[in-house]
């Protein structure tokens, strides 16, 4: 899988690639990550990329020459399964999709900033617009790095068996059961007694038992 990230600020994004599971990822060659900063393709020697909108209001808006000029090249060069907008009204990231973008092969992740960025972009190149969250951010790039998150982990050879992404809560629309490790007994609190009893098929049911119970408790639109 590749991954071209578009920002005016793409040292806001370094270290998630650089830390742990994803720099794993990058480093076995199973995924690239590669930053454009949007300013290497504006159209005038202060290096503009946004301007005043039409009809007047408050912020600035990305203008459409850059982001076309950096859009196009890419697709020159490859063909992108989806060119994703992140924008707090997009589609509100969940595993699903995840699960739907982390077997694309080319995705484009556009970050934007001030208001936005002009409509037409929109309309030309952006195949889809995800949201992290009913929130507003400073900026793309923090979303783009959450989104990237969620789909590398769960591209076929990241997580190794113990980290296996088949149990996460979500992937079967429950949250998961409650988790234990040593000691077994703590300041009074106990580990439950079926985890240490060694019988596999009444702890999966105890398990299962657990997830819907919690998941009844804690976000029962999940069961509906
Ligand atoms: N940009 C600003 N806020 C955002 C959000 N909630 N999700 C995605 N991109 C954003």
């Amino acid at each position: 899988m590749r991954i071209d990230i578009i920002s005016v600020l793409p040292e806001l994004m370094v270290s998630p690639f650089q830390t742990s599971i994803l720099k794993r990822a990058i480093d076995k060659g199973i995924v690239e990550v590669h930053f454009h900063q949007l300013r290497d393709w504006s159209i005038n020697k202060h290096r503009q990329i946004d301007d005043e909108p039409y009809g007047g209001g408050a912020g600035m808006v990305m203008m459409i020459e850059p982001l076309d000029k950096c859009i196009s090249e890419l697709k020159s060069q490859r063909e992108y399964d989806e060119i994703i907008y992140l924008t707090p009204d997009g589609e509100t990231l969940n595993q699903k999709i995840a699960n739907t973008l982390s077997i694309k092969n080319n995705l484009i992740f556009l970050c934007g900033h001030y208001k936005g960025i002009d409509q037409r972009v929109r309309d030309l190149h952006i195949t889809k617009e995800i949201s992290i969250g009913d929130f507003v951010l400073t900026g793309g790039e923090l979303a783009a790095c959450v989104l990237a998150d969620s789909i590398i982990r769960l591209v076929p050879g990241v997580l190794n068996d113990e980290q296996s992404a088949l149990t996460d809560s979500f992937q079967d629309d429950l949250l998961s059961p409650p988790i234990y490790t040593r000691p077994e007994s703590y300041k009074g609190l106990d580990v439950p007694k079926i985890l240490l009893s060694g019988n596999f098929a009444k702890i999966e049911e105890w398990r299962h038992d657990q997830a819907i119970k919690i998941t009844t408790e804690k976000r029962p639109d999940l069961l509906e």
